[in-house]
């Protein structure tokens, strides 16, 4: 389905509907995939997947931040929530990308808010997850990654198996907590397996080594069953040790296979995103699997 994707991707870069949609509640079937516009409708979606006996990673929205202002605005969303699952006593942490808090408006400027958010974290004694996003972000959000895990224990990261990089990234942060994934983003052959075939070898290749050869804990974050149930098939084999490792999903995303997974006694994180800035992860969400374009159709005649 190239061409509803090319429409999906292309919708979710529109400036106008962008805006637009900041303006309004989710719509369109925008509220299966995504936890909520305000904090407090978020923590109870949080409550709701806690009670079926999955933890989260919140992910405040945000997209084409280039004022310093709207960052320091998404700093202060992410800081609320924190707070808020600190004081209902709720089991989740933060996924944070780089670039909603001026990673490409002042490296420094980046470094102090996640510096800020981290201390915070920490007094909530919550792990915070810096997200990988495209390759032209990588150096930067690295050089950030090795200068924030010496001044803090609570941080991690993400790393792209499609990344001819994450062969020696993996070795690179065996002791950390990890997030391994396949790569969202479309990157150049000179830096990035192109074929689903490399990159789920070299993904599996990645999990693997994490599980056996690291000390710090592997957050597997995948749909794909093929590739989870290889993987617990290869933890029993190696007598992997159940705290060291969970999987994760995106809320919405195959929800019967996330409660399958909890009923085995795994492990599952959802990966929940909440904030005004719905609209471009929602039509990314359609390009990826235009499938879910149900959502919308089911989200459309219940309005
Ligand atoms: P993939 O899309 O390769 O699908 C493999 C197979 O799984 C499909 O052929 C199908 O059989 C099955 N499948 C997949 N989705 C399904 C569905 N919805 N329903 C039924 N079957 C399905 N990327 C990044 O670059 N940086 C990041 O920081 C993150 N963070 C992140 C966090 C979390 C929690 C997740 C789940 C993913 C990310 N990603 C990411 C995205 C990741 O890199 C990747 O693009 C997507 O997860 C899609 O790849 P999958 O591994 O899920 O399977």
């Amino acid at each position: 389905m190239p061409l509803l994707r090319d429409i999906f991707i292309h919708l979710s870069e529109n400036d106008m509907l962008n805006e637009a949609t900041k303006k309004v509640g989710l719509r369109f079937g925008a509220d299966k995939v995504v936890g909520g516009i305000k904090v407090e409708d978020t923590i109870e979606r949080i409550k709701d997947l806690n009670d079926q006996g999955m933890g989260v990673t919140f992910d405040n929205l945000g997209e084409f931040i280039t004022e310093k202002s709207e960052a320091l605005q998404e700093k202060s969303n992410i800081l609320e929530m924190i707070q808020a699952i600190d004081e209902h006593g709720l089991d989740a942490h933060g996924s944070i990308k780089l670039s909603q808090i001026g990673l490409h408006i002042d490296y420094d400027f980046c470094l102090q808010n996640m510096r800020e958010i981290l201390t915070v974290a920490k007094q909530a004694d919550m792990f915070i997850n810096v997200d990988m996003e495209n390759y032209s972000s990588y150096d930067d959000t690295i050089r950030l990654v090795d200068t924030l895990k010496e001044e803090f224990d609570n941080v991690g990261t993400v790393i792209q198996s499609y990344l001819f990089n994450s062969r020696e990234d993996i070795i690179k942060y065996k002791d950390m907590r990890l997030r391994l994934v396949k790569g969202a983003y479309k990157e150049a052959p000179e830096v990035a397996f192109q074929a689903k075939k490399d990159i789920d070898a070299a993904y599996m290749r990645l999990i693997k080594t994490h599980l056996l050869e690291g000390s710090g804990y592997t957050s597997i974050a995948t749909h794909d069953h093929n590739i989870i149930e290889e993987t617990i098939d290869f933890i029993k084999e190696n007598d992997i040790p159940e705290d060291t490792f969970e999987f994760q999903m995106l809320y919405g995303f195959r929800k019967d296979y996330q409660r399958n997974l909890v009923s085995r006694g795994y492990r599952v994180i959802v990966y929940l995103p909440f904030g005004k800035d719905w609209y471009a992860y929602f039509m990314r969400r359609l390009a990826e699997r235009p499938q879910n374009i149900n959502l919308v159709l089911k989200g459309v005649t219940r309005d």
